[in-house]
């Protein structure tokens, strides 16, 4: 296909462009992606509205400069928020003050997004991130992929002791992987949820979820079905967590289902079974 040139400012480019979008839109395309996330707090391109404190001194070297974005005020802010909540209800109120995430701003289009589920629950699913459903609905894996979630949960009989959250509160615009800056960011208040609520064992859906979580460099499918020791920043939490595929990847390889369920029987023999020796 030849794509026609138009001189800069010549209205029929924008017309050409407005009904290039219109037909994209009618066929459900409802974001732009590049191929590759931007990491917009690394790039510096957009500051995280971090309020500093009101006579700052001067950032030491090495340090983010005024005007520079600035990931470790955000996660200092984000852990001193996160600290004085003293129940998950505190804790989703600070998640909504909390003015540090980039992602609040750039793909969240309507609220935030934290957790559904059992406060007492032992079993904590960790996903990525918020989609477009969830973003909608403000409860964590609502869409197609929440509700495979959920049917996957239901069969190995989990459904009524499982909390569901993520790694990153807000959605990530397009809906693409958060970069590991966001979730650094919203890190504290994960560990804020696991700390208040106590699961006996952690269950990360995906490879954005285990990698983050178990600072591991392998990919999902290295991860898989294998116990770590998840540990929290300040090392006084400390839980066997397993790493399992994302529904959304079985969405589309559904032939990839068998090991997921492998997987959940191996969580599920610890999880009924604690004592038996692995
Ligand atoms: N995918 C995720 O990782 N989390 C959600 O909440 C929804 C989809």
């Amino acid at each position: 296909m030849t794509v026609p040139s138009y001189p800069l400012g010549d209205p029929s480019a924008s017309r050409l462009a407005e009904s290039l979008l219109a037909f994209w839109a009618d066929g459900g395309v409802d974001a732009m992606l590049l191929d590759e996330a931007v990491d917009r707090i690394e790039a510096g391109r957009i500051l995280p509205p971090v309020r500093p404190a009101p006579a700052a001194p001067p950032p030491a070297a090495g340090r983010a400069s005024a005007g520079q974005p600035d990931v470790s005020a955000a996660v200092a802010q984000a852990q001193a928020l996160a600290a004085a909540a003293g129940d998950l209800d505190a804790l989703v109120a600070a998640i909504a003050g909390f003015e540090g995430c980039p992602l609040r701003y750039e793909g969240a289009a309507t609220q935030p997004v934290v957790y559904r589920g059992d406060p007492r629950a032992p079993l904590m699913v960790i996903g990525e991130g918020p989609g477009t459903d969830e973003d909608i609905q403000g409860q964590p894996f609502v869409g197609r992929a929440g509700k495979l979630l959920d049917r996957m949960l239901g069969a190995a009989g989990v459904s009524d002791r499982v909390l569901i959250t993520n790694t990153v509160f807000w959605r990530p615009p397009g809906n693409r992987t958060p970069t590991p800056a966001e979730q650094a960011i919203c890190a504290p208040f994960l560990e804020r949820i696991i700390a208040l609520v106590q699961p006996r064992m952690l269950l990360m859906v995906g490879a954005a979820s285990a990698k983050s979580l178990l600072k591991q460099e392998d990919g999902i499918l290295k991860l898989r079905g294998r116990w770590f020791d998840w540990r929290s920043a300040d090392g006084t939490l400390e839980l066997p967590s397993l790493p399992t595929l994302h529904p959304a990847f079985l969405l589309r390889q559904p032939g990839a289902k068998k090991n997921a369920w492998k997987d959940l029987l191996t969580l599920t023999e610890r999880l009924d079974r604690p004592d038996r020796p692995l």
